[in-house]
């Protein structure tokens, strides 16, 4: 198999060769744990996680992972929030420990082993009830039997994660009355929309359960649209990185393109090149920040499954470079390791190598097949649903130029002109509110996923809106 073939997933390569996995995988259910206690934390989970499986198909052998996390106030009342991850192919590990979640990881004392786990202070789970799932098929632990259930699109994948959380609330009835929103980061914001939209169409014709949805919230969303990309070009001039003139000549030349990632003139392809180029040498997600891999060294993951005592031995070698230690890799180290797979009740044998993100199902495995969400956030937000659009200033992969201006496309009435927005005393970010109850609002300092940098502003702004207050 030639490298830049796409590689079957591990489980399927194992299952083609004949090895014991099947005699592992046939005592499939839906299964659910309560966890007391992570490797890495200290101590007993102050919340309740639960982990699970829920089956999708029993024929095809599909199955999601997900964590649960219930509300630190008020479980039965609070909201139940379900939040899709971004790729497509990242896994809810992503939004546990690399967002708003309940858990951060400790960067500075990590020695080669097993990552430390700290809570975070600013959980949103100390407000609300958070589903975190590992969709699509093939992402983090959610796997299947069936080599066709890695494979998937926008619409299918929607209903399919519409069907997950029917199934998911069948098995928890004592959180369908709690008010129910969706939402997402990155390419899980699109996903949060199509999704929502699905939920609605199903309440409509009486889908049982009927799901009480009230709104949803993404930030730093892909939409599909042209200003996903387009609008890295102002940004990336305004934040100082590229100069007038590269500017200018992308803008004269690109402007008649349909899409900024497969240009059909010739100087648009050339000087967006050079862009490009500037952009690949920075972390383009968050400009701020240096520019790490999240790949642990190959020699470290294969002491991390084979052989503890020898990874225990040479910690150093296994350690990447010391200045670019990211949360990001060591929730590769994390989810990797046999013990949090253990504690997870991950089932022995279905996934070979924990990815944070997915190459895989990102590059290969997955069709984006919605052009642009945004008639479908017209749709949702128009039937009186409540929304809101954040996002990050120092992110270049979906800048706020780009998401303000599909917002503006919308066409609602400015109920509130922008105005800044405020945490702690300080200005937080910027916000405007639009008819429909749509507010927008960016966050200053936050890069692709803004809860990252900017957790104490991000809880501030989920508690005003969750809570119904104005920003
Ligand atoms: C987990 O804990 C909750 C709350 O205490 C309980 O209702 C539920 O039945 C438990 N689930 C399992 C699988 O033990
Ligand atoms: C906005 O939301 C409030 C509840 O927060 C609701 O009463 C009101 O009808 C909504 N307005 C619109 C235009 O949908």
């Amino acid at each position: 198999m030639s490298t830049s073939s796409p590689k079957l997933p591990l489980l399927l390569q194992a299952a083609l060769c004949q090895v014991l996995f099947f005699s592992l995988l046939s005592s499939s259910f839906s299964a659910s744990y309560n966890i007391t206690h992570l490797p890495g934390f200290d101590g007993p989970l102050p919340f309740r996680l639960e982990t699970g499986y829920v089956t999708m198909n029993e024929k095809s052998g599909a199955e999601l992972f997900y964590y649960f996390v219930e509300s630190e106030r008020n479980p039965s009342e609070d909201p139940l929030l379900l939040w899709l991850l971004g790729g497509p192919g990242c896994s809810g590990i992503n939004g546990l420990a690399l967002d708003m979640g309940p858990f951060r990881f400790k960067i500075d004392d990590f020695d080669g082993q097993l990552p430390n786990l700290y809570a975070n202070p600013f959980a949103w789970t100390k407000i609300s009830n958070m589903i975190f799932v590992d969709w699509p098929i093939g992402t983090g632990f959610s796997y299947s039997k069936t080599a066709k259930d890695y494979t998937t699109e926008d619409v299918e994948g929607t209903a399919f994660i519409y069907k997950f959380l029917r199934k998911w609330l069948l098995d928890h009835p004592n959180f369908l009355s709690n008010p129910f929103y969706m939402g997402g980061d990155s390419y899980g914001g699109k996903i949060t929309v199509l999704t929502a939209d699905k939920i609605v169409e199903g309440n409509e014709v009486g889908q049982k359960p009927l799901i009480n949805i009230k709104g949803y919230l993404v930030g730093n969303a892909a939409t599909g649209e042209k200003v996903d990309t387009s609008s890295q070009v102002p940004h990336a001039y305004g934040l100082g990185i590229i100069s007038k003139e590269l500017y200018k000549l992308i803008m004269t030349h690109c402007a008649g393109e349909e899409d900024f990632k497969r240009p059909q003139n010739v100087l648009c392809a050339t000087h967006l090149e050079t862009f490009n180029g500037f952009l690949a040498e920075i972390n383009s997600y968050s400009i701020l920040d240096p520019d790490c891999s999240d790949e642990p060294p190959t020699s470290a993951m294969r002491s991390l499954k084979e052989n503890q005592e020898e990874f225990i031995s040479s910690p150093l070698s296994s350690v990447p470079d010391i200045s670019c230690i990211t949360a990001a890799l060591l929730a590769n180290y994390w989810g990797n390791h046999h013990l949090v797979k253990e504690a997870l009740h991950v089932k022995e044998g279905t996934t070979e190598r924990f990815h944070r993100c997915d190459f895989n199902v990102n590059s290969y495995y997955y069709t984006r097949s919605v052009p642009s969400t945004v008639p479908y956030h017209y749709s949702f937000i128009t039937r009186g649903f409540r929304a809101l659009v954040y996002s990050g200033d120092h992110d270049l992969k979906i800048p706020i130029l780009g998401t303000l201006e599909w917002v503006k496309s919308l066409n609602f009435f400015v109920l509130e002109p922008r105005r800044s927005w405020h945490a702690g005393g300080q200005v937080a970010g910027y916000t405007i509110l639009f008819s429909n109850n749509l507010t927008f609002a960016t966050v200053k300092g936050g890069g692709h996923i803004a809860p990252d940098i900017m957790p104490f502003e991000c809880f501030v702004m989920f508690e005003r809106w969750i809570s119904h207050q104005s920003l």
